[in-house]
């Protein structure tokens, strides 16, 4: 039998035989193509994931156990809304470690970002500042001050160097390599920006046969940001097998590592005040949240799962859970996780170990796919598919050592999710909470800042506030956007 017959029956056996509707009237190279892609998937896996996503997805719910689930031990949970004395000290510890060249960065942008619906990348958007300033862009001149502030408090010359590893994927990576080198890395050192990419998975319709996207490629889509951990482990280039990130991350001494989202134009990459807390708390991994707005809000929170720590899906807890308040009159279960870590590096090392317990969750999708029995293009209008994916917070039951920081939500957390015009989440709201966190930085520099006005701060000029003391005392009247404290005499 040719190889390509046993490859057939391989896929009959696993009740996927449809793939190769097509084959026989292929021309030879998309036969080759498409053999060449079967051959590279472990079908049987696809298979297994998908089998064990539908029961997982089955257990969900009040009825697995609402009494299982408890709030944040108290000794595990700290915050800088109810106790911001604390920040000080922890930025100092935090910024020292940065100096140390101890910290670096993982940022999460493979998704395809579907509901924001832009083709590129979505760290390319353009959320309509007055500088027209991208994610991405922001997101690096942050890094940028950071590591000159950090370098400053340590009485250093020289500045401090913060590695950024971008997390990219198939349907990202080449367009997001191209935008870091159009904009030159965005004044950063090329060097210490990393480009590795996360994996794929087939897209299955909802009775788990796998779709083809045309009569001669199978549908792949990223396998979610819990893809991650497994990224950390491939090889940067095909040309230099030994390099992967884990292995960059030890070569340059990196301790410490911060995740988080591209789509959140309030992050604060690295995060002194945070990586300062985490190493007070001598944690292994940790979790950034803010307050749940409201106790319906439909987001996961951090809490307890038994004795493990775990994010709680909002349809996991009963609506009296959903109301129970603290005694100081705070929502018990309101940890509101925003997919922003601390690692070190000994436990993304460790992640491996166990790996294969994470289970894959299903996202319903539209995907566009061929009819197998028609051979029609399908666009569907509504969820017809799904793609399966792994959440990066599902290490979490297998830390030794947890901790939560819970930060103000305004400061912290805007992220873009939806289209234009959709009034949440969406480019409008990233705009107007980014600019009224730089009118708040102005103010309480002790500025005035007239009604209307819009002041855009370069994250060159300040990470989170600091360095404004020139403008007390100063009333701006006029809009505009300032690359340097300098610049914002001209707006006063
Ligand atoms: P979301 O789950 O919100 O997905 O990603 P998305 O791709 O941005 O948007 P939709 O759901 O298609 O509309 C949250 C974060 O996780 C990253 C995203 O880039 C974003 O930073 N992510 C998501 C990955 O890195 N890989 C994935 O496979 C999925």
């Amino acid at each position: 039998m040719s190889s390509v017959e046993h490859l057939r029956q391989r896929y009959e056996s696993a009740g996927q035989g449809h793939l190769f509707a097509f084959y026989d009237t292929l021309p030879a190279p998309e036969q080759a193509a498409l053999v060449a892609q079967l051959e590279a998937l472990d079908i049987e896996r696809v298979n297994r994931i998908f089998t064990k996503a539908v029961s997982a997805e089955r257990d969900l719910g009040p009825a697995a156990g609402p009494e299982l689930i408890e709030p944040l031990p108290e000794d595990a949970a700290g915050s800088i809304i109810s106790d911001p004395a604390r920040a000080d000290a922890w930025r100092a510890a935090g910024l020292a470690a940065i100096a140390r060249g101890e910290v670096g960065v993982l940022l999460m942008a493979g998704g395809q970002g579907t509901r924001l619906g832009s083709s590129a990348p979505k760290g390319c958007y353009d959320i309509g500042l007055p500088s027209h300033k991208s994610l991405f862009q922001y997101q690096a001149e942050r890094i940028a001050r950071l590591e000159k502030v950090a370098a400053e408090a340590a009485g250093k010359g020289e500045k401090a160097v913060i590695p950024w590893y971008v997390m990219t994927s198939g349907p990202t990576r080449s367009e997001t390599e191209a935008f870091f080198r159009t904009h030159k890395f965005f004044g950063l050192d090329p060097k210490s920006v990393i480009f590795f990419e996360q994996g794929t998975l087939p897209c299955l319709a909802m009775d788990g046969k796998v779709l083809l996207e045309t009569p001669s490629r199978v549908a792949v889509a990223p396998d979610g940001n819990g893809g991650l951990y497994a990224a950390l482990r491939q090889p940067l280039s095909p040309a230099d097998k030994a390099r992967t990130v884990l292995a960059d991350l030890d070569a340059r001494g990196i301790r410490f590592v911060h995740s988080y989202c591209v789509d959140n134009c309030l992050v604060r990459v690295a995060d002194p005040v945070f990586i300062g807390y985490c190493l007070e708390k001598q944690a292994d991994c940790a979790a950034k949240v803010v307050p749940k707005a409201f106790p319906t809000e439909s987001v996961g929170v951090v809490a307890r799962r038994g004795d493990k720590f775990s994010v709680v899906e909002y349809s996991e807890i009963s609506p009296e859970q959903a109301e129970r308040r603290t005694p100081a009159g705070e929502l018990a279960f309101r940890a509101g996780n925003i997919a922003n870590h601390f690692y070190t590096t000994p436990f993304l090392h460790a992640v491996r170990g166990f790996e294969d317990e994470l289970a894959f969750h299903i996202a319903r999708k539209k995907i566009a796919h061929v009819d197998v029995s028609s051979g029609a293009q399908v666009k569907p209008a509504k969820p017809n598919g799904m793609k399966l994916e792994m959440f990066v917070f599902d290490v979490f039951p297998h830390t030794q050592r947890f901790a939560v920081l819970e930060v103000p939500r305004a400061e912290e957390f805007s992220p873009l999710k939806n289209a234009p015009g959709t009034g949440a989440d969406d480019p409008q709201t990233s705009r107007r909470d980014l600019l009224a966190q730089h009118r708040r930085f102005l103010e309480a520099a002790g500025a005035t800042v007239g009604e209307g006005v819009e002041i855009e701060l370069s994250p060159l000029v300040t990470y989170a506030g600091e360095g404004l003391e020139a403008v007390k005392g100063k009333t701006f009247s006029r809009s505009g956007m300032v690359e340097s404290v300098e610049e914002l005499d001209a707006l006063v």
